[in-house]
């Protein structure tokens, strides 16, 4: 468990009734790298609804609402059809459901990618409506301008580098990034770029082994990996993933659980129970006193 867990007993105007963890804040987490080095990494998992959230949340640092709910809760092709509404619906439920996490939630497929303003509207809306404390966007080097218009107004960003799903029509798949040179050359500049425009973390998704390495040294932020490295600063997993909900899960996926078995066999039990007619028994039934 992170050593920043606290029990919060204060009350204020904004917090009346004591909360039961004090929320880890962006800076806090921040300051985990200093001087090039972190000294405990940084545990982020992804969470959609609040129960998920008040089971993920006294283990992890951060929480990512991310896009991948397309996918994952809504059966989606990809995170392309994700709207700002269905984040926002999502991320309250998360905020709502955590206390010690810092909540970050993705800022979807065309909503920010026009112009540093379209940014920030979506952005306040999501900060405002969610409560959460930071948004995701992907790219590189070409979202630098608006990173930096975002953080000067009170939004932390996390940037996303390497392999990008929203940009999966151009990049032509999903298959891992930085294989070639000038590949490789780019995921370091877009870290560099990200960092200096002010990220506070930057997620490298899907990038072989030295690149994320590189891209990890070359920057003063976080870097949060997915198939990426164990030296970057934390790490990242889809939580549906890690616990086996889906048949075919991705290399880079360590299964924690079997979840996806453990359901379909609760499901069988009930439904023989249901056709045998011995549920509901006698404990799940209100008999007249
Ligand atoms: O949408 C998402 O869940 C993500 C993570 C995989 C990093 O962006």
């Amino acid at each position: 468990m992170s050593t920043t867990f606290q029990l919060d007993t204060s009350t204020s105007r904004a917090h009346p009734t004591p909360t039961p963890l004090r929320r880890l804040s962006i800076p806090a987490v921040r300051q985990r790298k200093a001087d090039g080095v972190t000294t405990e990494p940084v545990v982020m998992l992804t969470a959609y609804t609040a129960r998920q959230a008040q089971l993920l949340d006294e283990h992890c640092d951060l929480l990512l609402c991310g896009d991948s709910l397309g996918q994952v809760i809504y059966g989606l092709p990809s995170s392309l059809q994700v709207t700002l509404d269905m984040m926002i619906a999502h991320g309250a439920a998360v905020v709502r459901g955590s206390y010690h996490a810092a909540v970050v939630v993705d800022l979807p497929f065309g909503t920010y990618e026009a112009s540093p303003e379209q940014a920030l509207a979506s952005a306040t809306r999501v900060l405002a409506e969610t409560g959460c404390s930071a948004v995701k966007l992907e790219g590189g080097a070409v979202m630098a301008k608006t990173v930096t218009f975002l953080s000067q107004r009170g939004v932390p960003v996390m940037g996303h580098v390497g392999l990008t799903p929203q940009a999966v029509n151009t990049l032509g798949g999903y298959n891992a990034r930085g294989r070639s040179a000038a590949e490789a050359e780019k995921i370091v500049s877009d870290a560099v770029a990200l960092d200096q425009a002010g990220a506070f973390a930057i997620v490298i998704e899907g990038v072989v082994e030295p690149i994320a390495i590189e891209a990890t040294k070359a920057v003063a932020c976080l870097t949060i990996g997915i198939g990426a490295s164990n030296q970057c600063d934390g790490q990242v997993l889809v939580t549906e993933d890690m616990l086996g909900m889906f048949e075919r899960v991705p290399r880079f996926v360590k299964r924690y659980a079997e979840i996806a078995g453990v359901i379909s066999s609760a499901a069988e039990s009930y439904a023989a129970n249901v056709r045998a007619r011995s549920f509901p028994g006698i404990e799940q039934t209100y008999q007249p006193k």
